[in-house]
């Protein structure tokens, strides 16, 4: 039996696709490697939103040339983002490559990987589907733990002027309802107890090609969200990322009075200067984001914010820069993901001037990072001696001797683990000692 291997770059949302061709893999008479090198077929999940991650797959290609030299037999394919984007390019000047599979193709792999086994070579899958991809509900039965990832839109309409998502992953499209909660519910009937919601767009589900700032009683994202609360066996539901345009009091009600959807927001936003998110194609005001940050802290207190960030976007001066440094300090961010802007082909930022220096950009993004570590350092710090509910996640990365879980609020928490507690069970602990990062925790009775 022929086996496969998936190397995946990027986003939850290419994890998930690279989950869903595994899945399909199988269920077409493949194995999965133990290793990338022992594998048949190794296949390339590609990431084409930030060059740094570009980049890593084309250092990875070249590698590859070197492996392949070893083992002349083995399939060798790229799917995701770069090779929606670049794949013809890919396929002229890599002479080891295969195929390349669309974003939205993921149900033609186990035909290509027949075609290039029976000696087809260069194959090019790149047309685009509908909304309910075939096979992107597929999940591989071995692998399913107390956690699950559902695909719940694909593609994003929103333009932002900088993000090159739209062009790979083409136009928003929600899949169909039912069919979502199906999965939940298939997904709880095997053991799942948390699951994260996945979209480029999430709060903008079932709204397709409707514009920002939908009515305020108007969420079909709030009403997935409640359906799926209802499925027992769910203990917690995650989703990512909502647009700040779509969050509306709807969304902001339901997540508040969902006792299953997790206190832990990720709010894009990006940067706090007006005249850049106008420039940014991202229509809201730094007014409008404190808006949404307020009212879910009035509604629900202690709720935890994290949030993304580009510093050194075209034209960004050091005054745009404070002003996003003072909202940033203002909401006080559990965590942040700072990003340092790199033009993206194709997009309309990409024919603005890049003209904040490399140096700039890095000195706005260490000035950013040694913020949020002092207020993770003082909002860590304030929960010791707290009760809190864990969700064990099994042994921790850092030291197997121990068990990580994490709070409702996403905070990661380590503790001694007990043979009663399984991955995925909630238990009720006591924050002993913390870090900026982590928090230590005892396990109380019951
Ligand atoms: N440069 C830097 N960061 C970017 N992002 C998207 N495009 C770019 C770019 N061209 C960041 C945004 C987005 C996150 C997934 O990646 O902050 O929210
Ligand atoms: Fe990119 Fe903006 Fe869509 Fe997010 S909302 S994927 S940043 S275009």
């Amino acid at each position: 039996m022929k086996t496969f291997f998936i190397k995946t770059y990027g986003c939850q949302m290419n994890e998930r696709d690279s989950d869903s061709a595994a899945a399909l893999l199988t269920a077409n008479g493949f194995q999965p490697a133990p290793d990338e090198d022992s594998a048949d077929i190794f296949i390339l999940n590609t990431c084409s939103v930030r060059d740094q991650a570009e980049r890593k797959a084309i250092g990875k290609l070249g590698i590859m040339r070197r492996a392949l030299d070893a083992r002349p037999g083995m399939v060798f394919g790229i799917m995701g983002c770069m090779a929606q984007s670049r794949g013809d390019e890919l396929l002229k000047k890599i002479p080891h490559l295969d195929f390349v599979i669309g974003t939205d193709q993921i149900h033609a792999l186990p035909d290509a990987v027949r075609d290039v086994l029976e000696g087809k070579r260069k194959l090019d899958l790149r047309d685009r589907c509908g909304a309910d991809t075939p096979g992107i509900d597929m999940h591989r039965a071995d692998r399913i733990s107390y956690h699950a990832f559902i695909s719940i839109m694909r593609g994003c309409d929103r333009y932002c002027s900088y993000c090159i998502v739209p062009y790979v992953r083409g136009h928003e499209r929600s899949r169909d309802f039912s069919g979502i909660v199906s999965e939940a519910r298939m997904l709880a009937a095997n053991g799942v107890r948390e699951i994260m919601l996945l979209g480029q767009n999430v709060s903008a589900y079932g709204l397709d090609r409707h514009v920002p700032n939908p009515p305020d009683d108007v969420s079909p994202f709030a009403d997935l969200l409640s359906a799926i609360a209802e499925i027992d066996g769910i203990r917690r539901i995650r989703f990512t990322s909502p647009h700040p345009s779509f969050f509306n009091r709807k969304l902001i009600e339901t997540i508040a009075r969902e006792e299953k959807i997790c206190k832990s927001i990720h709010l894009p936003l990006q940067s706090g200067s007006d005249r850049i998110l106008k420039l940014m194609n991202r229509p809201y005001t730094a007014e409008k984001f404190l808006n949404i940050i307020d009212s879910l802290r009035a509604l629900v207190p202690g709720i935890a914010f994290s949030t993304d960030v580009i510093v050194g976007f075209p034209t960004e001066t050091e005054e745009d820069f404070e002003m996003t440094r003072a909202l940033m300090n203002r909401v006080r961010f559990d965590n942040a993901f700072i990003f340092k802007y790199s033009p993206r082909k194709g997009t309309v930022s990409a024919k603005m001037p890049d003209d904040v220096p490399q140096e700039e950009k890095e000195r706005r993004n260490q000035v950013l990072l040694a913020d949020l570590e002092s207020w993770q350092c003082e909002k860590n710090a304030s929960l010791v001696g707290t009760e809190q509910i864990l969700m064990a996640e099994g042994p921790s990365k850092r030291n197997s001797k121990r068990w990580s879980g994490r709070t409702d609020t996403f905070k990661l928490a380590v503790f001694e683990p007990r043979a009663e507690i399984r991955p995925g069970d909630l238990i009720r602990v006591r924050i002993v000692r913390s870090t900026p990062m982590t928090l230590y925790a005892e396990v109380l009775p019951g």
